[in-house]
């Protein structure tokens, strides 16, 4: 069974065309570097996955079962794209990392010990239990990341997946930030769906591509990824600095084209 599948699936916001016949399947356990230009496609194709928006064309189906029947939602954990707090929640670090077990509670919905620790666990472990006690909408953005990632964390996905999250991060925290999801993928077998634009960076933790826009582009493991002539052409134009990175160097290609 495929943790994702989906097939033939097209999407349009009013007559403008997002998504065109979209198929992919993705294995518990799999890594996947989700790539493409800006306004490729790649929000839009993650939040039909969530269910967060309909396909007008297509199937979906998530742990087997279709999207239009699934509810197991604690299953999957989203960091999305777009954060904006707000002095008008003035919400401590650790209560955000916390809120994330709400989702799996009954009425009334109220914190009792083991919950806390379970928080403060889970901020130790993406590193943000030094600041647990400031408040989330005064930290910077790569620190709000690491609380999010917390509170994603928190409830054990199976999947899990994270539109750009590495954005806000400078390079050690963004190096931080790709090791520990590569180990929760390795350690915990939890399925990753990274959509970055870090490329040459995520070559080394990802197992997988899907490069979209607005169709795929490429689909497959990073392997024949660095033999693929399409997916090599187009990458050319949308990142020269790594195809010179990738041709100037055998040693340092991060798709391991030359292993
Ligand atoms: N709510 C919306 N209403 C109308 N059009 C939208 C909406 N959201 C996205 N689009 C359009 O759909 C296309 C795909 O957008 P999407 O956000 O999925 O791209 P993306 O690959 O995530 O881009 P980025 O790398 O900038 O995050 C774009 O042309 C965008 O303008
Ligand atoms: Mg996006």
């Amino acid at each position: 069974m495929d943790t994702i599948e989906v097939k033939n699936l097209s999407f349009s916001y009013g007559a403008a065309l997002a998504l065109e016949n979209i198929s992919f399947a993705v294995k518990q356990g799999d890594f996947t570097g989700v790539l493409g230009p800006n306004g490729g496609g790649k929000t839009t194709l993650i939040k039909i996955v969530l269910g967060l928006l309909k396909a007008q064309k297509g199937e979906v189906k998530l742990f087997g079962k279709d999207i239009n029947k699934f509810d197991d939602w604690v299953k999957i954990g989203y960091l999305e794209q777009k954060n904006t707090p707000s002095s008008l929640m003035p919400l401590t670090a650790f209560e955000v990392a916390r809120l994330g077990l709400l989702s799996s509670k009954k009425l009334p919905k109220t914190f009792n010990k083991t919950d806390n620790e379970t928080a403060e666990n889970i901020m130790q472990t993406t590193g943000c239990l030094p600041y647990k006690n400031k408040l989330f909408y005064e930290l910077s953005g790569g620190q709000q990341q690491k609380v999010l990632l917390a509170r994603t964390l928190i409830n054990k996905p199976s999947l899990l997946i994270l539109d750009e999250p590495s954005t806000a991060l400078d390079s050690a925290s963004r190096e931080n930030f790709f090791n520990l999801i590569s180990s929760l993928n390795k350690q915990n077998n939890i399925t990753m769906l990274l959509i970055t634009h870090d490329i040459a960076d995520i070559g080394k933790y990802v197992n997988n591509f899907l490069i979209l826009d607005k169709n795929i582009i490429f689909y497959g493991s990073k392997q024949k990824f660095c033999g693929d002539k399409k997916a090599e052409e187009y990458f050319g134009p949308y990142t020269p600095h790594l195809m010179d990175h990738l041709h100037a160097d055998a040693k340092s290609c991060p798709f391991g084209r030359h292993q």
